[in-house]
């Protein structure tokens, strides 16, 4: 593929092909020279319309790493800020020869709208509500670092599944790697399609946890909530807060993890989020960087050769 869009663009190999590389970078991450050249004389384009911290971080870094000339690119200073549309910004950017988009945006088909646009190769950093393939790919490779191959292990998505990228795409791929995928949330904070998405459906959270080996909080996304529609957050984490105690019934041992950023207090106990021995917070976050690498090499090496092919 020239581009990540779902994760529906991917088959078994392909996942098991960037869990390889993923582990690779991983290493090579943790060394002091941590530098490669996969992607050297390439050049990618961060676009992100929406805030972030992780995604467009560990995309900077994993792209400098390979040895992209990488640039990036906030709407909040560019000429977006002065009403030019998604389009000719796209095409504006595309006339300066990049190899490599990563584009975040509030509209769902966002990532695929530029990828059809420009023809260049494209990953998406998370589109609306709709998916964000490599968080799913950083969180599943994260669990199995820890756990082994996911097949047959029981794994819980709580929290607010409706405005959820990370859940959209987290559940195919789990379901793609033979996990047994839970959701839980409060019926006014789950998709009207959620029973159709291959997971078992849950509003109780002591009876979703039953038996998980690794449950992820989400965060509540009010940003994406009409006023009046955003539940009391005392409650919220009253009926759907991890806490330590309520993780007592899941597996021995079950493993927390939040894609970030994480509100304290609301979907996690920050004592629990700070958990050395059960919180994955922080190892997803050096995992991405990892992942993202994995991901930017593969597209990376297919854009240069079809140039190549193309000259
Ligand atoms: N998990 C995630 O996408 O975080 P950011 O919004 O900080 O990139």
């Amino acid at each position: 593929h020239r581009r990540l869009i779902s994760i529906a663009d991917l088959n078994p190999l392909d996942v098991d092909i960037l869990f390889d590389r993923a582990e690779h970078w991983l290493e090579v991450c943790r060394t002091p020279a941590k530098k490669a050249d996969a992607l050297r004389g390439l050049t990618q384009i961060n676009l992100f319309f929406e805030p972030s911290t992780r995604t467009q971080a560990s995309f900077e870094i994993a792209g400098k790493r390979l040895g992209a000339d990488v640039v990036n690119f906030s709407a909040a200073s560019s000429s977006t800020s002065k009403g030019e549309t998604l389009l000719d910004t796209v095409k504006t950017l595309a006339a300066m020869n990049p190899d490599l988009l990563v584009v975040r945006h509030k509209a769902c088909g966002a990532a695929a709208f530029v990828s059809d646009a420009t023809g260049i190769a494209v990953v998406n950093a998370g589109d609306g509500m709709n998916e964000h393939p490599t968080q799913a790919l950083l969180d599943a490779f994260t669990l199995t670092q820890r756990l082994g191959p996911l097949g047959g292990r029981r794994v819980l998505i709580v929290g607010d599944v409706l405005h959820s990228r990370v859940a959209r795409s987290g559940v195919q791929l789990l379901n793609l790697l033979g996990a047994e995928v839970r959701l839980c949330a409060p019926p006014t904070l789950l998709p009207l399609d959620a029973d159709r998405w291959g997971a078992e459906v849950f509003h109780d959270l002591d009876d979703a946890l039953d038996g998980c080996d690794a449950v992820m909080a989400l965060r509540l996304q009010q940003e994406r909530m009409m006023a009046g529609y955003i539940p009391s957050l005392r409650e919220y984490f009253h009926f759907y807060g991890l806490t330590a105690r309520r993780l007592e019934a899941a597996s021995p041992g079950a493993l927390v993890l939040h894609p970030g950023p994480m509100n304290r207090g609301v979907e996690i106990d920050g004592a629990l989020a700070d958990d050395e021995e059960r919180s994955l917070v922080l190892d997803q976050v050096e995992a991405g960087v990892a992942m993202r690498m994995a991901v930017l090499e593969a597209i990376g090496t297919l854009a240069r050769k079809n140039e190549e092919r193309r000259q």
